[in-house]
């Protein structure tokens, strides 16, 4: 099937799916008291990761989807660090013993526009509540355009392993038209500051879909990260979702590539990052052949949650900070969005979860489901059904639905096992979407699945 045909049938607004059930079904239901018993149920020998997020950038980027605001004062700054140690003093005592942490993650906004003292009296809360060594693997997220100039010393301090770098596009249009200049020098020069300072692994994200932006000129930028030579490279799809991110408001529509010139756009980096060597990584990532994401591809140590892809063999995520989410077995609870929310309900509380789902049973295996066909690009569905005692029968309604994904070409069925074929690769989110049960196309607002 030709392109334009395809993307008529397929080109829809889904999640993508970085949990199950997406957080468009959390609620009030899980509140802290419910947040608290499930923390006291993580029995002795379980492992955590650990999620911290800084809400807080120097400037905004227009395109940014993440929930970040400009703070400059110092003084605002250091109450919300004391607030995320005092957040995790609380969860540690509501878990009751010192939990090993296999990862911890600190994400954004911009991490690193928390003054380096306040970054390191958080670093020894976690150390103080919970175990980690040198098995832990420590990562940030930084801005190239504002590290510190201490930054040398302030990750090497954090035991810091792994930075993921934002780039997006080097070309000075689309750089105009999302409010982010960001020259390759300083991205060159950010991406040797963190391995100096100890990140074996370095990642550098790119969007396609931009303003402005064309295949010539990602081709250009793909080039320039060639030359930084990443570890791994993110190829995020442009999400534009302007009702729930007013930034992008700023972003005219009629300036955004359609979905034709976004799949030409994803389609032609992609190949130049496997041509020069990257393995390709579920939906939108790519890793040295030597990296652990690459090698851990296709084995269940590779994982997909809020922050994308991940190798994380750990049993609970925590998240701290404002928006944090916390990935339970019993469920998922999120803190309070905003910041002040967030500052308030922990000065007040100690905790500051506001919503969050409990699964079910059956929610359980469509969320395993849906995580290994975004991971592996297969799922044997009798199999983890039969695991989890849930009736084969209860999927009679989605198998249909996978018929013109076959017909297509974009999977291949062999009874109860579906494989995602490469040509099906950027349609992940529909054929996990086909095992969503809360999804309501009518109603759902998500951004482009192309
Ligand atoms: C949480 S941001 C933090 C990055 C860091 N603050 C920086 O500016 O480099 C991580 C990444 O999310 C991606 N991202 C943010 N908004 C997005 C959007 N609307 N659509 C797709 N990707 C987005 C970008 O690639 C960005 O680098
Ligand atoms: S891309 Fe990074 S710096 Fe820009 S607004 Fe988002 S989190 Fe902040």
């Amino acid at each position: 099937m030709d392109t334009l045909s395809l993307l008529a049938r397929y080109d829809r607004r889904l999640p993508r799916y970085t949990s199950y059930p997406t957080a468009v079904q959390f609620d009030a239901r899980v509140n802290r008291d419910v947040h608290r018993r499930w923390l006291a149920a993580i029995p002795d020998g379980a492992t955590a990761s650990l999620y911290l997020h800084v809400p807080f950038c120097r400037s905004l980027c227009w395109f940014c989807g993440c929930n970040t605001s400009v703070m400059n004062s110092v003084t605002a700054l250091e109450r919300y660090a004391t607030s995320v140690q005092a957040e995790i003093a609380r969860v540690a005592s509501a878990i009751g013993h010192r939990l090993p942490v296999r990862q911890i993650h600190w994400g954004g906004g911009t991490p690193t526009a928390l003054p380096a003292p306040s970054m390191q009296a958080i670093d020894a809360a976690l150390r103080r509540h919970f175990v980690i060594d040198a098995d832990t693997e420590i990562a940030i997220e930084i801005d190239p355009r504002t590290l510190p100039t201490t930054a040398e010393s302030d990750l090497r301090a954090l035991g810091i392993g792994r930075a993921s770098l934002g780039v997006q596009d080097f070309s000075p249009a689309v750089q105009d038209a999302i409010g982010r200049h960001q020259s390759v020098a300083q991205t060159r020069h950010a991406a040797l500051v963190a391995r100096v300072a100890g990140a074996c692994s370095i990642n550098l994200d790119l969007v396609y879909g931009l303003p402005h932006q064309t295949v010539a000129s990602l081709e250009a930028t793909v080039e320039s990260v060639l030359e930084i030579d990443p570890d791994r490279v993110a190829l995020y799809g442009y999400a534009h979702v302007p009702w729930m991110q007013k930034r992008q408001q700023v972003i005219a529509e009629y300036d955004l590539p359609d979905a034709v010139a976004r799949l030409a756009q994803q389609a032609r980096a992609g190949t130049m990052l496997a041509e020069a060597g990257y393995s390709r990584i579920g939906l939108d990532h790519f890793a040295k052949p030597s990296d652990r994401m690459a090698l851990a591809c296709g084995t269940p140590a590779l994982r997909r949650n809020f922050q994308g892809y991940t190798v994380d063999d750990a049993d609970v995520l925590i998240g701290f900070g404002a928006s944090a989410i916390s990935a339970l077995p019993q469920g998922y609870a999120q803190n309070a969005t905003r910041t002040a929310d967030y500052l308030a309900s922990i000065e007040k509380a100690g905790f500051a979860i506001a919503r969050g789902l409990a699964l079910t049973e059956e929610d359980g295996l469509r969320r395993a489901i849906i995580e290994r066909i975004m991971c592996d690009l297969a799922v044997d569905v009798a199999r983890l059904a039969k695991n989890a005692g849930v009736d084969f029968a209860t999927f009679d309604d989605v198998w249909p639905k996978l018929e013109s994904l076959a017909m297509d070409g974009l999977i291949r069925r062999d009874g109860s096992v579906i494989s995602v074929t490469e040509a099906g690769r950027p349609f992940l989110r529909h054929v996990a979407s086909c095992f969503d049960a809360y999804l309501d196309p009518e109603t759902a607002r998500h951004a482009s699945a192309i």
